[in-house]
């Protein structure tokens, strides 16, 4: 059920603090605490039967690591990507930024695997390395990808912090609807946004568009025109009062007020909105498994 799933996603978060807490405080790329990251996220898909690989580069002068794990079956030449960043900075665990993202694809994709089926597409999960050190782990495998290869990714969906403290719920503005900012996604991401909306609007969250600015690892991707779309609860950014009254909590104070900080653990998380927001990827997962684009 979605409300087991959503207890496995916070489990995951617990081990993700525990690996921080017995590997000096936090899990940043090419530190221990991310390599037992990396160790215990790839143990859990090898277990439900995914094919996984670990793609080394170099970030700061040193070895970091990509993990990709994708379905066995499904059409190798329509793949459909789920990607979150699985690195946190120095300064603490990560568990919102982003133990929330790669929890919830990591259930996702073992709940999927768990129904049994096998997919019309081929479904990749992908826990990059190095997001905070500039999009090192996202970059380096879009600019490594055979452009052969490039052309089978269907659609790529990112998810970086989905259980913010005072929660925002935002989606990728595929399609402009704002006319303001960074202009629409490629063609495509506007379904994206729209498949976002309607799972967070039946969960009684109506999704407001954030732009593709570029700050998470949607960025190499829409570079080189793959359709993108993803959620986000919202970061140093300030909760306004009419999003206050739409969503609850607290206007005049940031999304996330341990954003990138020692306090970014367990309790930094809205299990209500980290909830809301497994159920949407999940919903994704399962959609785009069976079609994308949809007709
Ligand atoms: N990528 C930023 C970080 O990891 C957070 C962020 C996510 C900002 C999504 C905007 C949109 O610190
Ligand atoms: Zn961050
Ligand atoms: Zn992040
Ligand atoms: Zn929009």
């Amino acid at each position: 059920s979605a409300r087991a799933g959503a207890m496995a996603v916070q489990d995951h978060l617990q081990e993700l603090q525990n690996i921080a807490g017995a590997n000096g405080g936090n899990r940043a790329a090419g530190t221990p605490g991310y390599q037992a990251s990396l160790d215990y996220i790839k143990g859990k898909l090898d277990e439900a039967g995914f094919t996984t690989s670990v793609q080394e580069f170099d970030s700061l002068g040193g070895p970091t690591y990509n993990l990709i794990a994708e379905t066995p079956g499904g059409d190798a030449n329509k793949v459909v990507m789920f990607g979150a960043h699985l690195d946190s900075v120095g300064e603490g665990p990560g568990i919102n930024d982003n133990g929330t993202g790669s929890a919830a694809i990591l259930q996702a994709a073992l709940d999927y695997a768990a129904g049994g089926e096998t997919p019309t597409n081929k479904l990749r999960f992908a826990f990059w390395g190095a997001e905070e050190e500039g999009l090192v782990g996202s970059t380096h495998y879009v600019e490594t990808l055979p452009e052969a290869e490039r052309g089978k990714i269907a659609a790529y969906l990112n998810f970086d912090m989905v259980g913010s403290p005072n929660a925002g719920y935002f989606t990728y503005d595929g399609d402009d609807s704002d006319g303001v900012g960074a202009g629409p996604g490629p063609e495509g991401s506007a379904q994206i946004e729209k498949l976002l909306n309607d799972s967070l609007g039946a969960a009684g969250a109506p999704a407001e568009g954030t732009d593709f600015d570029g700050r998470s690892d949607y960025g190499p991707f829409i570079e080189v025109g793959i359709p993108a779309g993803g959620t986000f609860t919202g970061a140093e950014g300030t909760k306004s009062p009419e999003q206050a009254e739409k969503w609850g909590g607290q206007a005049g104070e940031a999304f996330d007020a341990c954003y990138h900080q020692a306090c970014d653990t367990v309790e930094n998380v809205d299990a209500r909105a980290l909830e809301r927001n497994f159920a949407a990827i999940a919903n994704a997962v399962k959609t785009y498994a069976a079609q994308f684009p949809q007709p």
